[in-house]
């Protein structure tokens, strides 16, 4: 018997996506982002992205079955992601999910956006090993989640007490006067840079932070911090070295991700990490995480960059997740839910 064929559809942020998706195999996959209507606000605008959304729906959907050479009369079954993320945005694509479903006569699954950034690695790994720890680093989150049975829920265990990590990049990424979004910019300088230059604050990992927030961050801070060094030396007349402060500010934040990764696959005793969401793109995160996990015979897992930022393969991913382990799909009056739980 064939796994069932399982096409997923994103819009939560400025990326409308539509994956498709048979057991852990990923037949098509297409894209349309809005990023370049934000870039001048310095942030995603949501009334933009959800008017980008209506118009890419339908092209975006049709490349991908045309991608994974199927038709709609295929699909075995919708998922879609229900939340979290910006209101209008999501309704465009949780709509779009049911009048597929309803013309089509197929199950739907409203999915969580942070499961399917945890699930995309399936797509490149096979299944993901339970117990897991995963790290979640993207533009509107950062936790730290125990991973049990993804088809039921996760544990969170931690999350940012301020700003997201990605946030933390776009916004000193701003600071640098790199472009939006900024993440994938500071990377880059940051490799010509040098990484001890300018000691940046590690947020909550001072003794007394680590009884209550030992798996929480912050980014805040840190931010502010490279804020004032920035201000500093501009008022001092001497140029700024970006990409020294890049590269600076990256290992302050891939210091603390990390370290506080393996704490909690070493709290919990588990031996697998799996790394998703938008900044587990960085190439210093990457091999930071590899370089300590390894000591503790832990073993890493991050999908190729492609798929560790928004996108609709990831939504198939869990949708043929929850399809496999028996889940029942959502009925057809699912409601989008901007600020959905993990
Ligand atoms: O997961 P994602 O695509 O969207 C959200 O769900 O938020 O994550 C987007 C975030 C942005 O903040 C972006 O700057 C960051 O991921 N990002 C990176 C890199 N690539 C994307 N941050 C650091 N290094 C990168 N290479
Ligand atoms: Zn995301």
């Amino acid at each position: 018997t064939t796994e069932p064929l399982v096409l997923g559809i994103e819009t939560s942020c400025d990326e409308t996506g539509v994956g498709i998706v048979r057991g852990h195999t990923l037949l098509g996959d297409a894209l349309a982002s809005s990023v370049d209507q934000h870039a001048r606000f310095g942030g995603v605008v949501p009334e933009v992205a959800s008017r980008a959304h209506l118009e890419a729906m339908v092209p975006t959907i049709r490349r991908a079955l045309s991608d994974a050479g199927v038709t709609l009369a295929d699909i075995d079954a919708i998922a879609v992601t229900a939340g979290p993320g910006l209101a209008g945005a999501l309704l465009v694509g949780v709509a779009a999910a049911k009048g597929l479903a309803l013309a089509a006569e197929k199950p739907i699954y409203g999915v969580n956006h942070l499961a399917a950034h945890v699930a995309v690695d399936t797509l490149e790994h096979g299944p993901l090993p339970e117990p897991a720890i995963a790290l979640l680093v993207s533009g509107g989150h950062s936790s730290l989640l125990l991973v049990e049975d993804l088809a039921h829920g996760v544990t969170p265990l931690g999350s940012t007490i301020d700003d997201a990590a990605g946030e933390a990049f776009d916004k000193v990424a701003r600071l640098l006067g790199l472009p939006f979004p900024g993440g994938p910019y500071i990377d880059r300088a940051a490799r010509e840079g040098d990484k001890v230059s300018i000691a940046f604050p590690r947020g909550l990992t001072m003794p007394r932070d680590m009884v209550e927030h030992r798996f929480d961050f912050s980014f805040s801070g840190l931010k502010t911090a490279v804020a004032r060094w920035v201000e500093a030396r501009e008022r001092s007349g001497e140029p700024v070295p970006v990409n020294d402060v890049a590269a600076s500010f990256q290992e302050a934040v891939c210091d603390v991700l990390t370290r506080k990764a393996i704490d909690a696959c070493l709290a919990n005793g588990v031996s697998t990490l799996v790394i998703g969401g938008g900044v587990a793109a960085n190439s210093r995160l990457r091999l930071l995480a590899e370089e300590r996990a390894v000591k503790h015979g832990i073993t890493v897992r991050v999908p190729r960059p492609k798929l560790c930022t928004d996108n609709g393969a990831m939504v198939a991913a869990l949708g043929s997740h929850l399809v496999a382990a028996g889940v029942a799909p959502s009925k057809l009056d699912l409601p989008a839910d901007s600020a959905m739980p993990i």
